[in-house]
């Protein structure tokens, strides 16, 4: 018996969420854009509660323990010490990576992003703008793996920044520490920074894998490299939100500051009450939303897999499946699947039109009703 129930369903109705309002009144299960549909941790709950009932919301600073929580996390979590120096508070991980790509380059520079990955890393190219290549994953042994062995040759000359996502979204791999000295020995050969989107850390589904910061691996990656991290994810307060970012190099770190407290705002004074009571007494719960989610990516796994259009890999972390559906040759499979009740992701918005991204952290009952629905949908299309 788990100690907190993660099948009780929780409505969402009439709290704004963005994903269950995008296709409010109709019958859409929606498993796309990634929260989840759990309550964040007791620990959470209760810390905010307190916080709310104060009832004074003034300006307020970083908790003096912040710093120092943080740092004790990550040498607890990823054997990693960080001096609390190195920490830039931010309220969010997308601002960190507009911020690093636009500090972090100068115009003429270029910038290196996996594909497929996060939209917001492309988008923080396009934006700032900046010429980007992007690394195709490919799937070897079932996990997605960018090609090691091509990378050198993906750097240009005016290649000076490289975008890691790690754990990588979509796709759930957790890099090796193999594969990502690779990773920052040619970064290091063509002088490249690095900037590591690490904030599906904290949800590493299989037991045999841990999580490694790139910049732990030694101390001249550490000085080329911003890592951010954030628990937005991992305790599902994305709607609070704060993030931050690790650089040792006090040049970088001065970059990923710029414009904070002016056009980046602080964050609210309750993702500090958040952030600091999830890294507090937030392990359990974290534990055990970690078996539930095993519990139902196992499911997705087997029963995409029973779906003999589509295809889908290991997903070692995450709560998010990436499905190929080229297999339907179906135009636009995001929308046979909406139109069939389920809104997923669609592959798109990582650049990969024939996949979608399925987010499974919602009460199994519901993603056994949507995986029910998308298998309906393959069984009713003309060439089935
Ligand atoms: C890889 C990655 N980075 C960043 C974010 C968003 O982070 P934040 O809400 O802190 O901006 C997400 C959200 O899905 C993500 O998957």
């Amino acid at each position: 018996m788990m100690p907190f129930d993660f099948d009780a369903p929780i409505s969402r109705s009439n709290t704004d969420s963005v994903r269950w309002d995008a296709h409010l009144g109709r019958d859409v299960i929606p498993l796309w854009v990634a929260d989840m549909d759990f309550s964040s941790p007791p620990c959470v709950v209760e810390a905010l509660a307190k916080r709310v009932r104060h009832g004074i919301f003034g300006y307020t600073h970083a908790p003096v323990d912040l710093r120092t929580a943080i740092c004790r996390h990550l040498e607890h979590d990823y054997s990693w010490r960080v001096d609390p120096d190195w920490i830039v508070i931010l309220p969010s991980v997308v601002s960190g990576l507009y911020t690093a790509v636009r500090e972090l380059t100068k115009p003429h520079e270029a910038v290196l992003i996996p594909k497929p990955v996060y939209h917001h890393l492309r988008l923080a190219c396009s934006q700032a703008p900046r010429a980007f290549t992007e690394i195709p994953l490919a799937l070897e042994d079932d996990r997605w793996v960018m090609p090691w062995h091509q990378l050198h040759d993906l750097c240009g000359e005016h290649t000076k920044l490289a975008l890691l996502c790690n754990p990588q979204n979509p796709g759930g791999t957790v890099y090796s520490k193999s594969e990502l000295t690779q990773f920052a020995h040619v970064c290091e050969q063509n002088d490249i920074l690095i900037c590591s989107d690490e904030i599906h850390a904290g949800l590493v589904l299989n037991p045999a894998l841990r999580h490694i910061p790139i910049a732990s691996l030694s101390q001249s990656i550490s000085m080329r490299t911003v890592t951010l991290m954030s628990l937005n994810k991992t305790f599902n307060f994305p709607g609070i939100g704060l993030a931050w970012a690790v650089a040792e190099n006090p040049t970088l770190r001065q970059a990923m500051q710029t414009n904070l407290h002016q056009t980046i705002a602080d964050p609210g004074l309750l993702a500090y009450t958040a952030t600091l009571s999830a890294l507090q007494g937030g392990e359990s719960w974290r534990q055990s939303l970690l078996e539930y989610l095993r519990g139902n990516r196992d499911t997705v796994i087997a029963r995409i897999r029973a779906m003999p259009q589509l295809k889908v890999s290991r997903i070692d972390a995450t709560y998010l499946a990436w499905i190929d559906c080229s297999g339907l040759n179906h135009p636009d499979p995001h929308s046979l699947f909406l139109a069939a009740g389920v809104a997923l992701s669609p592959g798109a918005q990582f650049n990969a039109p024939q996949c979608v991204r399925l987010n499974f952290a919602t009460q199994r009952a519901r993603l056994h009703a949507a995986l029910d629905r998308m298998a309906l949908a393959i069984g009713a299309m003309p060439s089935a």
